[in-house]
């Protein structure tokens, strides 16, 4: 392993989102920014097609879009499975393990006290990098915090807090997140609870959270947890949703109820990149929901990341919230096929392959629409937009009848204001929907049989469609 030995042609092979060459991939972890280089690991099994004993993938890029694949990082060992966590650079050896090692700060899963029933399965571990991630050791006095006694005890977020000078840990423990903080990542003190304050519903599973600050355009800074839940999201299974607060070096305390980070059911336990240059806020999630992960149609490998988003802060009427875009290198590989400065609905552009491609407009007006992407079988895609609902419907994309909850119902997002924009990007197996210039962003899977290769577009109100460009996005691997 670690050699392009795939083609990266088999049917539904993402063109430009990551994939492994083979084998099962799910959770994005480590992402860090070090010496020219985003570094990408990743929850990988080497030897199957669904999960297994956890093992961190890794691959790294200079633009975030070509991934150079590189051999397996960290390997499970007697402690346990390595599960999800981050990577920070020690600029100033805290750790002492060396100045400006790579430290990955993951969990331990021990499947066999798991199996035992017993409640301390998972612990966080640290191990170094020297050589900018191509060897790794672990520290010898794993693990570094220990299991207070909940089952669910994993993904450790760390980054540095400036103005205490230590590190802070997020941790997902139970149906809360933990904070702790250290000096040098060995020695760990618990600082906080978060919980929100609004009535929670009844989401699963917490997992993979984040805490970074950002700041408005105006210069004000907030704080921003995301958390990840399993199951029980809005449009079914796996969600990601973000809160807005402060944090005092100690506690998080939320000053906003909380929003989805993405509204599609195919984007989960995504995180930031640590040490970007200019503290550029990049988010990246898994293409995927744990309802039917390990069931969609692919055999080499399974699972893609989304593509990689650049965050930005926004404050408007309602409050903060988080803007998305996909990353501004997303352009030097995009090229327009198709443009027209204003079309008047309905729109039909047939014989088009929309197979890697991006879709653009702005409506001269809001009003109710429906945007179809179809092939010559009949398959189709629809996105439908009515007053302040948006409503994606892939039962009839191509193949569905993989897993039962994959296209039973359509997915829904209620937005606080109407439509104005629509950008569209299609890989072979995914849309990636943001609305309003990335205030609303939808992500989903589909696998249709034959490219898509018609776009319509239908309004209630004739009105005419401005800056519409349909560009093709070259293959990357
Ligand atoms: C999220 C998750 C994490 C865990 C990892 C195991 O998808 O369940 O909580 O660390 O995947 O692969």
């Amino acid at each position: 392993f670690g050699q392009n030995t795939s083609q990266y042609n088999e049917p539904y092979r993402p063109q430009f989102h990551f994939t492994p060459p083979a084998k099962w991939m799910n959770d994005p972890n480590g992402l860090v920014y070090h010496n020219g280089k985003y570094h990408l690991f990743y929850q990988y099994y080497p030897d199957g097609i669904v999960w297994g004993p956890m093992h961190w993938g890794h691959a790294e890029s200079t633009d975030l879009l070509h991934w150079k694949q590189l051999p397996v990082a960290l390997y499970p060992d007697t402690l346990g499975w390595i599960f999800s966590g981050s990577a920070v650079i020690d600029k100033d050896n805290t750790a002492g393990f060396g100045k400006n090692a790579m430290i990955a700060i993951y969990t331990y899963h021990n499947d066999d006290i798991w199996k035992a029933g017993k409640k301390n399965t998972e612990s966080q571990a640290l191990a170094y990098s020297l050589d900018e991630g191509k060897t790794w050791t672990k520290y010898k006095a794993n693990p570094v915090l220990n299991n207070s006694g909940e089952q669910d005890f994993r993904d450790p977020k760390v980054f540095w807090h400036t103005q205490t000078a230590r590190w802070i840990m997020t941790l997902a423990v139970g149906d809360k997140i933990k904070l702790f903080s250290s000096q040098n990542l060995k020695e760990w003190q618990e600082e906080s609870v978060f919980k929100p304050t609004e009535k929670d519903t009844e989401l699963g599973v917490w997992e993979c959270p984040d805490l970074f600050s950002m700041k408005t355009d105006s210069g004000e800074t907030k704080w921003i947890m995301i958390i990840n839940h399993g199951d029980k999201g809005p449009n079914g299974g796996s969600c990601t949703r973000y809160f807005i607060g402060d944090f005092d070096g100690k506690t998080f305390t939320q000053t906003q109820n909380a929003k989805w980070l993405d509204h599609g059911t195919d984007y989960y336990a995504a995180v930031t990149f640590s040490n970007v240059p200019n503290d550029k806020k990049i988010v990246l999630g898994w293409m995927s929901n744990w309802q039917y992960a390990t069931k969609v149609p692919t055999e080499v490998w399974r699972s893609a990341m989304t593509l990689p988003r650049e965050l930005e802060l926004i404050k408007d009427k309602n409050g903060y919230y988080l803007n998305q875009k996909m990353v501004s290198q997303l352009a030097a590989v995009t090229k327009p096929i198709f443009s027209k400065a204003n079309v008047a609905t309905p729109f039909e552009k047939k014989e088009i392959d929309l197979s890697q491609s991006e879709v653009r407009f702005d409506f001269s007006q809001p009003t109710d629409a429906m945007i179809t992407l179809s092939n010559t079988k009949g398959e189709l895609f629809t996105i439908t937009i009515a007053g302040n609902i948006v409503v994606t419907d892939r039962s009839h994309s191509g193949q569905t009848a993989f897993h039962e909850s994959f296209a039973a119902k359509p997915q829904v997002m209620s937005v606080e204001d109407r439509i104005t924009s629509v950008q569209l990007v299609l890989d072979k197996s995914s849309v990636e929907i943001l609305l309003n210039g990335g205030k609303y962003s939808m992500t989903n899977l589909c696998f249709p049989t034959e490219a898509y290769s018609e776009i319509k577009i239908i309004t209630k109100d004739s009105i005419a469609l401005s800056n519409f460009t349909v560009s093709a996005i070259s293959r990357i691997w």
